[in-house]
């Protein structure tokens, strides 16, 4: 990370006088850079006991594996990470865990480590805004997880966003580059790294946000990554969208380019809901890039 901070940046952002193209980062261009690989990524919160992850996962997982070109991700309980993992041997569904502890072991009474973590799973998501909420993470507490599962080789789905109030004051901007400065600070490499923007009025709601509105607020956060990091970072990075994504919404969503895909709530625990999702991912996102 770039040892200076975005706060001393006018709002709003930009690469102005720091490059060639200045104002953007070409999140679309294939020069140099890897293709990102959309994602959907089904956080189970706090549902479904070991025998109805297990059916859950039955239902999708044959589904799952015959739609291609997109990363499949199932985040379940804690509690259920072994059976399901037993499940998914051989398919194309990965697996992530909703938490960990930033310690690696000790007397840290029902905590989870990292190292835990890491023999399980692939992915973990950090910074879930009820997490904040509830938990009282903080961004120094998001920090040290993340470098925590960086450390371990997890691969973080850290999650931002904005509150109702935050949004309605036209402060989205200044929150998630906070967030994102908070999280990240003193750490050098990202790893594989992916951002779920998650605004806040949007989870369990209901009411989602707009493409167009996501597709800014995520080129935002992009060009961020840009003046911390650097634009290749920026460019490789995932991003994707959570808040009340639904079967029916989800092609409100992947046309834009800068989306790269979804961190789905309640609809991932619905088997034929998820797969349909995954499945106009795949069929959108292919279409923009042929
Ligand atoms: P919902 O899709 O239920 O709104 O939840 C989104 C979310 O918080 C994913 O992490």
């Amino acid at each position: 990370m770039k040892g200076r901070s975005p706060f001393k940046t006018n709002f709003p952002l930009s690469l102005k006088g720091e490059g060639d193209k200045g104002g953007e980062v070409d999140r679309q261009s294939s020069w140099g850079v890897k293709m990102r690989v959309p994602m959907i990524a089904g956080n189970w919160k706090m549902n479904t006991t070991i025998s109805e992850a297990v059916e859950l996962v039955s239902k999708m997982r044959r589904g799952l594996d015959e739609i291609g070109d997109v990363e499949k991700v199932v985040c379940p309980p804690f509690v259920s990470l072994s059976a399901v993992k037993e499940l998914i041997k051989g398919s194309s569904i990965r697996l992530g865990a909703q938490n960990l502890y930033f310690e690696e072991k000790g007397a840290y009474t029902g905590e989870i480590s990292p190292l835990m973590v890491a023999d399980l799973c692939e992915f973990v998501i950090i910074g879930h805004s009820e997490r904040r909420q509830y938990f009282n993470e903080t961004g120094e507490t998001v920090n040290r997880k993340l470098r925590a599962a960086l450390k371990v080789g997890l691969k973080p789905i850290l999650c931002i966003g904005e509150r109702l109030e935050e949004k309605e004051t036209g402060r989205t901007e200044e929150v998630v580059t906070q967030q994102l400065w908070s999280s990240l600070a003193g750490i050098d490499s990202l790893g594989d790294l992916i951002i779920a923007y998650e605004p806040v009025w949007a989870i369990g709601t209901g009411k989602a946000a707009t493409g167009k509105q996501v597709n800014e607020t995520v080129g935002l956060i992009s060009l961020s990554i840009a003046q911390l990091y650097d634009k290749v970072v920026a460019q490789n990075m995932r991003i994707l969208y959570g808040g009340s994504v639904t079967a029916d919404n989800i092609a409100e969503f992947m046309p834009q380019p800068e989306i790269d895909g979804a961190l789905v709530g309640g609809a991932s625990l619905k088997a034929d809901e998820f797969l349909s999702i995954v499945r106009q991912t795949s069929e959108i996102k292919g279409r923009l890039s042929r």
